[in-house]
Order: C-alpha cells, then sequence, then structure tokens
C-alpha cells in the first residue's frame, strides 16, 4: 500500500467512524511508553496526536524509538481498549495498530520538552524556533493566522477588492518611525527605504482606477520595540474610492463578523463610537479598554480657591482629574505609596487621595480643606462610602497619560476585567496635528495625506492644533488593532497640510513630487485603513504578545536569535556599496 501524500490522513483526523481502515500516516514522536510485550507511541503532526501501538513482532521496532523521531507507519485503525479512551483528543477514541514502521530520521534530544507547558526561557525557545512552533499551542497560533489571512481575503474577494503588490524597496514614506534603509549598489550614496507602509501606493492605486485595493502586506519601522510592536508586522492594508468614513466603518465591521467568530468572538454589528476628545477625557487614552469603568472625572473647577496650594497651582497649571476606586478606602498607606511611585514614570508628581470610609473622611489635603473639603471632592467625583478618589494636576497631557495607565493598573491589579468580555470601537476625529516642543514643530498625527474635517480648514492656518481630521482607529479591548482616514485629494488643501508641517513647496516636490503630479490627472475621494495583522491573531489566539503569533520573530532588542540577524557582512560587500563602518563614538 502506499498513499499519495495528498490522501494521508493528519493524526488528528482519524476517528472511530475509520475502524478497520489501513491507513498510513507520518509523524513526529512525542513519547514512548513500554508496557512490556507492548508499547503505545503518542505520534505528532501540525492536526494533533495519534496513538500507535506496536505488539508482537513490532515490539522491537517500537523500542528502538525515541523523542522526536521521524516515522512513516501502516496499520489498521481499531477501537481503544474499554476505560483506554482521551476525551481530550481528537483521535481519542482509537488507536493504530502499527503494521509496517519506517524510521525516516532519528531525532536527537531537543534542548527543551515539545509540550504546551514548556519550562524552557523564551530566549532558548526562540533560538530554536522549529521547535518550539512545534508545541501544539504554537502550531495553533500559526493556523489561526493562516485562517485569519485566508478569510480576509474571501470578504475582499467578494467586495470586488483585488489584491496588489506594492514595492518593498522603495522611497521612504513619512509614518512617523525610523525607516530601514537598503543601500543601492548601482547607484552609491543612495538607499531605497523599506515601506512604512504602502500608503503612498495604496492612493495611486486609487489614481490608477482600481477603486477596490487589498494587499496583505509586510511593512518595516525601525522603532522602539514592545510585545506589540516588532520591526517587522504585516497589515491588512485597504483603500478604496468614492468613500467616506461611514463605508469604512461597515467594511471592518463586516470583516469582524467573519473573523472573530473564528475564536467564538461575536463583535457587535455596529461598534460603538467615542471622539478622540471623549476618549481622552473619559480614559485618559486614545485606545481606551472600555471592558471596565473607573472613568476619569474632572475635578479642576473645584480647585481654584479650595484653599489647599498644591491642588490650586495644579489646577492654574493646567488640568486635575481624578479617579474613584470602590472599595478603595480599604487600600494601606504602602499601596497608595506604590501607586504614587506608579503615575512617576509618566512625569506626574504623585497622587492625592481622598478617603470616604463609614467613619469619616480622610485624605492628606484633609487639614487644608477640612472635611467638608475633602468631601465637596468626594462628591463631586461620586464615591460612595468605602471608595478611594485619586486625584493628580498638572498639564493636560501629563494628568491624561498618568491616570489612563493608572486606570489599567488598577484594573489590572484588582482583577476588573471580566474574563470573556471584549469590547470593541471606533474613535474618531482625531486631531490633525500634534506639536512636537523638541523640535518646535507640528507633525501629522496619522500621516501627511489625511484629510482636515471640511468644518475645521478654515483653522489650519490660524489655529492648527484645533483641526480635527478624518481620521479613525478601531479599538479592542485596549489595543489599536487599526488606522486609516479619508485622504486629501485636493492639491490645494495637500499645499495647506504641507506648509502647517513647515514643509515648503520645494522639499514637496522633492519627497512627494510624484503624488502631487499624479493628483493633477484626476483623484478620486478616496480613503482607507490598515489592520495590524499580529495585533489581531494576538487577541485572538488570547496571548500577550505578538511574538507568540509570529513564525520567526525579532527580539525586543530587534534580533533574530535562529539566524543572528543582524550581523556583521563581508568587507567585499561593504566596498561594492561604498560604505565604511565605524565604531559607535568614532567620528571619523
Ligand atoms: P498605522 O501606522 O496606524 O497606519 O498602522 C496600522 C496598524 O498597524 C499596526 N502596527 C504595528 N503592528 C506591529 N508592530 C508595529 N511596529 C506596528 N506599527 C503599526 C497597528 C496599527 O493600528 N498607512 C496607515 C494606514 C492608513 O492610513 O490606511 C498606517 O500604516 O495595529
Amino acid at each position: 500500500m502506499t498513499t499519495s501524500a495528498w490522501e494521508r490522513p493528519w493524526c488528528a483526523s482519524l476517528d472511530a467512524s475509520r475502524i478497520g481502515e489501513r491507513v498510513e500516516v507520518v509523524g513526529w514522536v512525542r513519547r514512548r511508553r513500554d508496557l512490556g510485550g507492548l508499547i503505545f507511541v503518542d505520534l505528532r503532526d501540525r492536526s494533533g496526536l495519534l496513538q500507535l501501538v506496536f505488539e508482537d513482532a513490532l515490539v522491537g521496532a517500537g523500542e528502538g524509538l525515541s523523542s522526536e523521531d521521524v516515522l512513516k507507519v501502516r496499520g489498521t485503525v481499531r477501537a481503544r481498549a474499554v476505560g483506554q479512551e482521551n476525551p481530550e483528543l481528537a483521535s481519542g477514541e482509537i488507536e493504530l495498530k502499527v503494521e509496517e514502521l519506517e524510521l525516516l530520521t532519528s531525532a536527537e534530544t531537543p534542548p527543551f520538552v515539545i509540550e504546551n507547558r514548556v519550562n524552557a526561557s523564551e530566549e532558548l525557545r526562540l533560538s530554536h524556533r522549529y521547535l518550539d512552533l512545534r508545541r501544539p499551542e504554537m502550531t495553533a497560533n500559526l493556523v489561526l493566522r493562516h485562517r485569519v489571512v485566508a478569510e480576509a481575503r474571501r470578504y475582499f474577494d467578494g467586495l470586488d477588492f483585488i489584491e496588489v503588490e506594492t514595492p518593498i524597496l522603495t522611497r521612504s514614506t513619512p509614518e512617523g518611525a525610523r525607516d530601514f534603509l537598503v543601500p543601492s549598489r548601482i547607484h552609491r550614496g543612495s538607499f531605497y527605504a523599506l515601506p512604512q507602509s504602502p500608503q503612498l501606493f495604496k492612493q495611486l492605486l486609487q489614481v490608477a482606477g482600481i477603486g477596490r485595493y487589498l494587499q496583505v502586506t509586510r511593512c518595516f519601522r525601525d522603532e522602539d520595540l514592545r510585545a506589540d510592536r516588532q520591526p517587522e508586522f504585516t497589515q491588512i492594508d485597504l483603500e478604496a474610492s468614492f468613500v467616506c468614513e461611514e463605508d469604512i466603518y461597515s467594511l471592518i465591521e463586516g470583516l469582524f463578523a467573519r473573523i472573530f467568530p473564528l475564536v467564538g468572538i461575536e463583535p457587535p454589528a455596529r461598534f460603538p463610537r467615542l471622539t478622540y476628545r471623549e476618549a481622552m477625557e473619559r480614559f485618559g487614552c486614545d485606545r481606551p479598554d472600555t471592558r471596565f469603568g473607573l472613568e476619569l472625572v474632572e475635578l479642576g473647577p473645584l480647585c481654584a480657591g479650595c484653599g489647599f496650594t498644591v491642588l490650586e497651582s495644579a489646577a492654574a497649571a493646567g488640568r486635575v482629574k481624578g479617579l474613584v476606586l470602590p472599595g478603595g478606602a480599604a487600600l494601606s498607606r504602602k499601596e497608595l505609596d506604590a501607586l504614587s511611585e506608579a503615575v512617576k514614570h509618566y512625569g506626574a508628581p504623585g497622587v492625592l487621595w481622598f478617603k470616604r470610609a463609614a467613619d469619616g473622611v480622610a485624605s492628606p489635603a484633609k487639614k487644608a480643606l477640612g472635611d467638608e473639603g475633602v468631601l465637596r471632592f468626594l462628591d463631586a467625583a461620586g464615591a460612595a462610602t468605602g471608595d478611594l478618589l485619586l486625584a493628580l494636576g498638572g498639564p493636560e497631557a501629563t494628568v491624561l497619560a498618568a491616570l489612563g495607565a493608572l486606570r489599567l493598573q488598577l484594573a489590572r491589579e484588582r482583577g476588573l476585567i471580566a474574563a470573556g468580555r471584549h469590547d470593541f470601537l471606533w474613535v474618531t476625529d482625531f486631531p490633525l496635528l500634534e506639536w512636537n516642543a523638541d523640535d518646535g514643530r507640528f507633525y501629522a498625527m496619522h500621516h501627511p495625506f489625511t484629510s482636515p474635517q471640511a468644518e475645521d480648514l478654515p483653522l489650519l492656518a490660524s489655529d492648527p492644533a484645533a483641526v480635527r481630521a478624518r481620521a479613525y482607529d478601531v479599538v479592542m479591548d485596549g489595543v489599536e488593532l487599526g488606522g486609516g482616514s479619508i485622504r486629501i485629494h485636493d492639491p490645494e488643501i495637500q499645499r495647506q497640510m504641507f506648509a502647517a508641517l513647515g514643509i515648503g513647496e520645494d522639499e514637496a516636490r522633492e519627497r512627494f513630487g510624484f503624488l502631487l503630479e499624479a493628483f493633477r490627472y484626476g483623484v478620486p475621494p478616496h480613503g482607507g485603513l490598515a489592520l495590524g495583522l499580529d495585533r489581531m491573531v494576538m487577541l485572538m489566539a488570547g496571548r500577550d504578545s505578538i511574538r507568540d503569533v509570529i513564525a520567526f520573530p525579532k527580539t525586543t532588542s530587534a534580533t533574530c536569535l535562529m539566524t543572528r540577524a543582524p550581523s556583521a557582512v563581508d568587507a567585499h560587500q561593504l566596498a561594492e556599496l561604498g560604505l565604511q563602518v565605524r565604531e559607535p563614538g568614532d567620528r571619523g
């Protein structure tokens, strides 16, 4: 009997319906158990496990097998002995009585045990990633990732989107992060940039009349890495002509309705919407986690002339806001000090606490404010008996960032996020521009091709910070899954935008001349969005790091522990490129 590779069953696909059939299977030895005269081997492939039984004449062959050996076996499917069934396995009712064994390759003992419950460090797992990926939970993440992409492609294909590839060797597109550069051999001293996103190309495809563009594409950004950031990551990138915000919202809501049920999550048909301003005021964050309360409250109006100079001067310097922790009056001094320490990472001096206990109120501000003054704050914040109010004052950005972070920390520490709950929402009306005090200039909050809102256009020259953009983010459980905008298609508005960014006509022509020229030949109104595939699959798989859903990720210091990239290159490769490496600190 020889079986075509494509007809050969997967280990976990065999079940009671196949009893009596002769089959051929292949896979890796997960574990061997000798029962004297009878040997059980768990065979593993991508699908899961199958129990093999070596009896009689085959016992000797079975005895020589060790973990991770690669086998081809033929045998007959039979029911497991009564009481030996394993309901946790897809193939748990049956076993394969081995009749022929072919040891394809034998394996050395791996550096860690290949099981879901692995006690190896992430470093060791990443340096032998091919073994790590054999662990069923890691294999499952890759399979899920594939399913998400396949379903997304089907969905967009059904809506007449076409997938178009855009260049990887391109010109730097300003997207806010540092570019990865590739030196040109032919044009010495010139560099390609790896795309931070296909932004300009997908817009040019709209000028080309493609109308509905999709690409599952790799993007490259040389930025500081975190659990949800990699130097190369994948976007489900889309752009369409003759669309408005509502079209993009319903497009993504429709996509999520197809994708999330793959893991048993049913998103609402329409996602709630929050303006950027509201998100910042209520949650201190533009990607709020709305699965729990602890919303920020306004305390500014109570501070002026309140009698406590700390609050008075904080209000004068910016904003005073707070949040109420239900039941928090029981927190110890040590716990309160730890919270004060935590906000210092965000540049805040500390938090001021107010307790409302059954036997009265307490606060370091009580001496200055009196019981009545403390009560005014507690009442304004809506704190009930047993609650704690944490207040923070200073420059607006600091107050919002620190309270937003404190809110997340408290929710995590106190288990306030209900298991199994998932919140989807749109954040809309982002500011068009962001002031950078270090450079003394505005930057585009999304990118320079994002359209201002028509009614705010007159402010572009007079009060740029007040202009709202036609930009939106889709957020799930406090994670930004994707972002996009309706683009500028009027060359005059694009010119005003560049002016607001301090990009002069010459520089604009030099950097984006091809886009500006294209817009002269009939540009349709257009807009789009890009989803971070890695982040989306991470949340679907219930993981905390995107590294777990990327086959070969980089560490937080941007290295690949398996291939040891990045690496030095031969002197002749450098010479050919006309490059010379200087040691750090060597000014040459
Ligand atoms: P943006 O820069 O918001 O938009 O990126 C879109 C989404 O990509 C994901 N993402 C990342 N994922 C992993 N690692 C990273 N370093 C990383 N950076 C971003 C996020 C993010 O929401 N061209 C625009 C889209 C558009 O306007 O259509 C863009 O790239 O999930």
